[in-house]
């Protein structure tokens, strides 16, 4: 499923549209949680991640605009998946590198950079180790990928590693709340509870301000974070859910081990459920899921 999704545990996942509204400096509630401590490892090439990806394409808009991006600026999409960000970053920069963990999404995105005729260079690596130099970058770039490393400590040390003096960081979580925040969080409850998995820790709040400055303000950061919304589209709720199984490598790993005890259609019945009480179209399908989008500015 095509669900805003949550780091750290397997699940199903979802995504929207958007529709940017500006707001203030707080909040909770979206498709995607953050990543938890221990979390398994989940493999992004798995299923078609590319289909999830077109749909977050606004997403992704929103991040860069945000960025305000400069000619020259260096420019790192961190988690860039198929490319989305610094496909969008590079007619606005000079230098801009891709970094991401899976490998079939890196190749997807070279191949689209080669197709646009841009010049992006797609390395792999992840947050807590990025196959990047000291003070190499001005702007990172990550559009809901941070919110699945599973130790934000340490990615945040690389981040201010690789970010030159007076750099800055754009990223975008979901805010755990609506339609998609519950069937993710069904999904993701009902495969750890499969699994005999104990509860895992409280996702780290990509979303919130205090936690971001938390986080952040002892690497010289100061944060803002705006609101935004993002809807996400089918012909029906049943068309949406069965895409998002089909396609989404949270969806794709958490279903499999479902299917092996029998209990994936419970699952799917009880996420249909979720999704057509939340359908805010009543001829098609459309929930809509806000997000955050949080700029942290290096002030030395
Ligand atoms: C929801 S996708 C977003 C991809 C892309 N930014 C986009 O907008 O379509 C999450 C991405 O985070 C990446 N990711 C997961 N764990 C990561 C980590 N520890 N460090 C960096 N990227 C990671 C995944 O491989 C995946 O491409």
């Amino acid at each position: 499923m095509t669900t805003p999704t949550q780091p750290g545990k397997p699940q199903a996942g979802a995504a929207a549209p958007d529709s940017a509204m500006d707001s203030k400096a707080d909040g909770q509630a979206g498709p995607p949680v953050p990543a938890r401590a221990n979390a398994p490892t989940l493999d992004w090439g798995a299923g078609s991640y590319e289909s999830v990806a077109a749909q977050l394409l606004p997403a992704a808009r929103a991040v860069v605009d945000s960025a305000g991006l400069r000619p020259g600026e260096r420019v790192l999409d961190l988690g860039c998946g198929t490319g989305n960000a610094a496909l969008l970053a590079a007619d606005r920069c000079g230098k801009v590198t891709g970094v991401d963990p899976a490998p079939r999404l890196l190749q997807l995105a070279r191949a689209q950079a080669a197709r646009e005729g841009k010049k992006v260079t797609f390395r792999h690596g992840e947050a807590a180790s990025l196959p990047i130099g000291d003070a190499s970058v001005d702007v990172i770039l990550s559009v809901f990928a941070l919110i699945f490393v599973p130790d934000p400590d340490a990615a945040a040390a690389e981040m201010a590693r690789v970010l030159a003096p007076g750099g800055r960081i754009v990223l975008s979580a979901w805010i755990p709340a609506g339609a998609m925040f519950e069937m993710t969080s069904t999904a993701s409850d009902t495969v750890r509870q499969a699994m005999g998995a104990p509860p895992g820790s409280a996702p780290f709040a990509w979303e919130q301000r205090d936690a971001l400055l938390n986080l952040l303000a002892p690497h010289g950061f100061s944060v803002q974070v705006k609101h935004h919304a993002f809807a996400f589209t089918a012909s029906s709720a049943h068309e949406f859910l069965d895409d998002q199984t089909q396609n989404h490598p949270m969806a794709v790993a958490g279903l499999s081990v479902l299917e092996r005890l029998g209990q994936a259609q419970a699952l799917r019945t009880r996420l249909l459920k979720i999704l057509e009480n939340g359908n805010e179209d009543a001829g098609k399908f459309r929930v809509t899921s806000r997000y955050a989008v949080a700029t942290a500015r290096r002030q030395r």
